[in-house]
């Protein structure tokens, strides 16, 4: 895959459109809050075809990929209860978003902005194969074109709330032309 070039596009013009990014620094306490901070709805109006492609690819459920995603991580989840027993997990309520990390770093990444009580949330509807609710948070557009958008972040700075990269200098359009 080709690597996102690092070109800022316009925050004054990208705002109103990413309306779902939080810009309360306050963290997402349910899972609900989460997918809120990241919806992507309003990118579907003018991107319909990448919108689909996504939509249809595993990216828009990777906390259950083909299925053994949700499998392998509800295995994580009993193996912090009985396997790791210093991991201070000895019941669900336990889970805290660290216990996650090491595959959401990948399968989440906006985990980054959610709470404790996220991660428990999501380790309970791993154990009850609750995939409505695991399908609710995935790597979306604002993952790729925000979140994880700057790779040289030492030199490049973190990702601007709001603003959506590209390969283009400039202003993100404020119409649609379908794309
Ligand atoms: C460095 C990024 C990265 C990390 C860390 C990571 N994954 Fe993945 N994972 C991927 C990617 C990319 C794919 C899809 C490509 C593939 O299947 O090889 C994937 C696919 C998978 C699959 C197979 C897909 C399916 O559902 O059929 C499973 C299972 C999985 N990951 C589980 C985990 C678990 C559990 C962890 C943590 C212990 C983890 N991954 C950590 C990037 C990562
Ligand atoms: C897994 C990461 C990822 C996701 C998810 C993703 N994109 Fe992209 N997107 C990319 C990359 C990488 C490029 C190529 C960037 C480049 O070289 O300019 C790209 C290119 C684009 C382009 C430029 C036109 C084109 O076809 O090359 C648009 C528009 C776009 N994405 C919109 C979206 C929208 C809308 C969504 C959500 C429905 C989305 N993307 C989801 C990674 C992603
Ligand atoms: C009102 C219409 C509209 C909405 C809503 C919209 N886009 Fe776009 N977007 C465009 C148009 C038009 C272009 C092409 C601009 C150009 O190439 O001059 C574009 C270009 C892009 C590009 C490519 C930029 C580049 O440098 O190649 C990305 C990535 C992108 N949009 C992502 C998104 C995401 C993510 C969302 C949702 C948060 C979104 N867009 C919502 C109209 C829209």
């Amino acid at each position: 895959m080709k690597m996102l070039r690092l070109v800022l596009v316009s925050l004054f013009i990208a705002i109103p459109l990413v309306t779902g990014i939080a810009f309360a620094s306050e963290k997402a306490k349910t899972v609900d809050e989460l997918a809120q901070m990241y919806d992507v709805s309003s990118c579907k109006q003018c991107h319909p075809k990448i919108y689909e492609e996504w939509e249809k690819s595993i990216h828009s459920h990777s906390l259950i990929g083909t299925g053994s995603t949700a499998g392998a991580l509800k295995g994580l989840v009993g193996a912090l209860k009985s396997t790791f027993t210093k991991s201070g997990v000895k019941e669900t309520k336990d889970v805290k978003v660290e216990h996650f990390m090491e595959c959401f770093k990948c399968h989440l990444p906006q985990i980054k902005d959610a709470s404790d009580e996220v991660a428990q949330q999501i380790a309970r509807a791993l154990e009850d194969g609750d995939k409505a609710t695991l399908a609710k948070v995935n790597i979306n557009c604002l993952v790729c074109h925000n979140v994880k958008a700057i790779v040289h972040k030492w030199q490049d700075g973190e990702p601007e709330k709001g603003v959506i990269y590209g390969s283009k200098d400039g202003a993100h359009a404020d119409r649609c032309m379908q794309l």
